[in-house]
């Protein structure tokens, strides 16, 4: 995979890290023969998108994008983009996501911005999923960088259930997400609650086991762990340069 520095123009910092570790997954990742594509969410997304339209109309018009929630919907629509959804694309030739942490092993949490249940059924669709973030979220353990906890999507009437359940199951603090305003809950795209339950080191390094325990309560719709999913991730860093893992392969620095 490419390392260079990339031109990074008047962008500094994390912005700059967001969308060198963009760039560099799309260059590596979307090629002309793919058609469907699947469009993430969050801060990073849309430096995938900005690549993506360099790449030009010619290849462009004969491509689909699936976003994960309403903000890569608006990303789509807003650049020209074709719309498709997975009913209409069950697979998909490459989506790329952001992260919100990501372990040694390129398992990650997701869902800081509420849209893990999409996110993951167009990480699950595609034959490629890779993961683009800035260098903060590039960790050993999930949980080291990101305190938020693990965003668990719940069916509205079940939220309370749930919240004792992950308590007993060992998490140290397991809250209903709040609007900013604080005025109700965060309410998902699929009309959902979400609680971020925290769970210490013993139970995040096996974020499998974990994911497969939370997954059984009965009101759960989808965890934000996404194990065993991921082929590459991209790390921006603020100098420019690029960390880039993959799965089975090469970690460049
Ligand atoms: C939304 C997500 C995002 O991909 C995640 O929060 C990362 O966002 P950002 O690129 O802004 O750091 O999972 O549900």
């Amino acid at each position: 995979m490419a390392a260079a520095p990339l031109q990074l123009n008047a962008l500094q910092g994390v912005e700059a890290a967001k969308r060198a570790a963009a760039y560099a997954a799309v260059d590596n990742h979307v090629k002309p023969e793919h058609q469907i594509i699947g469009i993430g969410s969050g801060s990073t997304v849309p430096y995938v998108v900005e690549r993506i339209v360099q790449q030009g109309p010619k290849v462009n018009t004969n491509r689909w994008f699936v976003p994960t929630g309403f903000q890569s919907k608006e990303l789509i629509v807003k650049n020209g983009l074709k719309l498709g959804d997975v009913d209409s694309f069950p697979e998909i030739d490459v989506t790329i996501d952001g992260a919100d942490d990501v372990d040694s092993n390129l398992n990650a949490i997701k869902g800081g911005g509420a849209c893990q249940l999409r996110e993951k059924v167009l990480a699950e669709a595609a034959k490629t999923f890779i993961i683009v973030a800035d260098f903060r979220k590039n960790g050993e353990i999930l949980g080291q960088g990101w305190k938020q906890g693990v965003p668990i999507e719940v069916a509205e009437f079940a939220w309370s259930k749930v919240q004792r359940q992950l308590v007993k199951l060992g998490s140290t603090n397991a809250a209903l997400r709040m609007g900013k305003a604080k005025a109700g809950p965060v309410v998902t795209d699929n009309g959902n609650f979400v609680i971020d339950a925290q769970f210490d080191e013993k139970f995040m390094k096996q974020p499998d086991e974990l994911l497969k325990t939370i997954k059984l309560l009965t009101g759960v719709i989808e965890v934000g762990l996404f194990t065993n999913m991921c082929q590459a991730a991209y790390f921006g860093n603020e100098d420019g340069t690029i960390t880039a893992k993959e799965i089975g392969g090469k970690v460049q620095k």
